[in-house]
């Protein structure tokens, strides 16, 4: 059988940087707030006065990982866009995308599992490729969180964590008998605590989607989220399905080169690592520089912990984890061929 194989990647974030000190120019919120309760130092945001969406970011981040591969867009056979932040409500951001690309019957497929959406997206590239639906497939996480933030100081607890970026990886399937490829995958999901983290409206269940009597600013259009809730569900859940994810694939921790996890917040991931007894240098964190960009903040940091050489080397075995809204989780454990 065929293996799912990461052939490259590429990343783009927009030019826009916001340092926690332009955040305390607008909101009530410190530098330090933000820094001790997440780690992060900075994000980049789209230009507020642009037309820039997650497909034009994440049009940039596949060119690049399409050099790197060396395929020409006509190459791909499928394209899988992650993103909770669609360019429009309709139609997604796949299709958006495939036509930037140059591209004019090439299916395309939006997934919408938020912070998990690459984690979904490489398990169904494996899924497509292993049952020989498609054989080059481009998988794109892409987000404009900025432009629907509460930038108030009402919604300071979401707004200083979430950043605008892209990140594209281009995976084929290869014939190979040694051991590579997706190892295992765990993906779980929970409904019922959907409005732990939530963006409430429009909403296509209302008569009207916007309704007259709710004024714009009201909080139900910007994301909403019990942030000690999830923190506690992903210090609960994510040491269990990685450890699930190992079970799967047969393999122990010590043979993990590194994990790089959803870039949420820094002390969920240090709790993670404590939890599992790792040294922080086997956990993956660039939170600092980026926030929290969902669907694009694992092939983000998959992308730099391959340029900066701590995982690629046939052989390395990488172990992706992540949690966020749905609720959804998940840990796949992916090796080098
Ligand atoms: O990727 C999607 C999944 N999301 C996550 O994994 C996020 C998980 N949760 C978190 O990362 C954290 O819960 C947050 C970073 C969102 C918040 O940190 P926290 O330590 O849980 O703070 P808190 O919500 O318990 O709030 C503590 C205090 C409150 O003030 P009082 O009530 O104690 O006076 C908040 O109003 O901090 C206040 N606060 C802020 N202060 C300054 C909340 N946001 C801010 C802010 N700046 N930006």
């Amino acid at each position: 059988m065929k293996k799912s194989i990461i052939k490259s990647t590429g990343m783009f974030v927009p030019p826009n940087l916001i340092t926690n000190h332009d955040l305390e120019k607008i909101i009530d919120t410190s530098h330090e707030w933000i820094v001790q309760r997440t780690g992060i130092e900075q994000r980049y945001w789209i230009d507020p006065k642009g037309t820039t969406g997650a497909s034009d970011l994440g049009f940039e981040a596949s060119k690049m990982a399409l050099e790197n591969a060396g395929w020409a867009a006509q190459d791909l056979d499928f394209i899988i866009f992650a993103t909770l932040s669609p360019d429009i409500m309709f139609p997604g951001s796949g299709c958006l995308l495939q036509a930037k690309l140059g591209l004019d019957s090439t299916p395309a497929l939006d997934i919408r599992q938020q912070c998990t959406g690459f984690l979904y997206g490489l398990a169904t590239a494996d899924a497509y490729i292993k049952s020989g639906l498609a054989n080059k497939i481009l998988l794109v996480g892409g987000e404009v969180h900025s432009s629907g933030l509460d930038k108030t100081t009402r919604g300071r607890d979401v707004t200083v964590i979430f950043g605008d970026g892209a990140a594209a990886v281009c995976i084929e399937g290869v014939e190979t008998k040694k051991s590579a490829g997706l190892l295992s995958s765990s993906l779980h999901a929970d409904g019922n605590l959907a409005d732990a983290l939530m963006t409430e409206l429009p909403a296509s269940r209302l008569q009207c989607r916007f309704p007259k009597d709710i004024p714009v600013d009201d909080p139900r259009y910007f994301p909403v989220m019990d942030g000690p809730a999830i923190f506690k569900k992903a210090v609960r859940f994510l040491p269990k399905v990685i450890n699930e994810s190992l079970k799967k694939a047969q393999i122990d921790l010590d043979e993990i080169d590194l994990i790089i996890p959803h870039q949420a917040n820094m002390r969920i991931n240090q709790a993670l690592g404590q939890f599992l007894k790792l040294d922080d240098n086997k956990i993956f964190h660039n939170i600092q520089k980026y926030g929290n960009t969902t669907a694009a903040s694992i092939p983000i940091a998959l992308h730099e912990a391959m340029e900066q050489g701590r995982i690629g080397k046939s052989g390395d075995v990488v172990l992706f984890a992540g949690l966020g809204a749905g609720l959804t989780w998940g840990s796949i454990i992916y090796k080098f061929l």
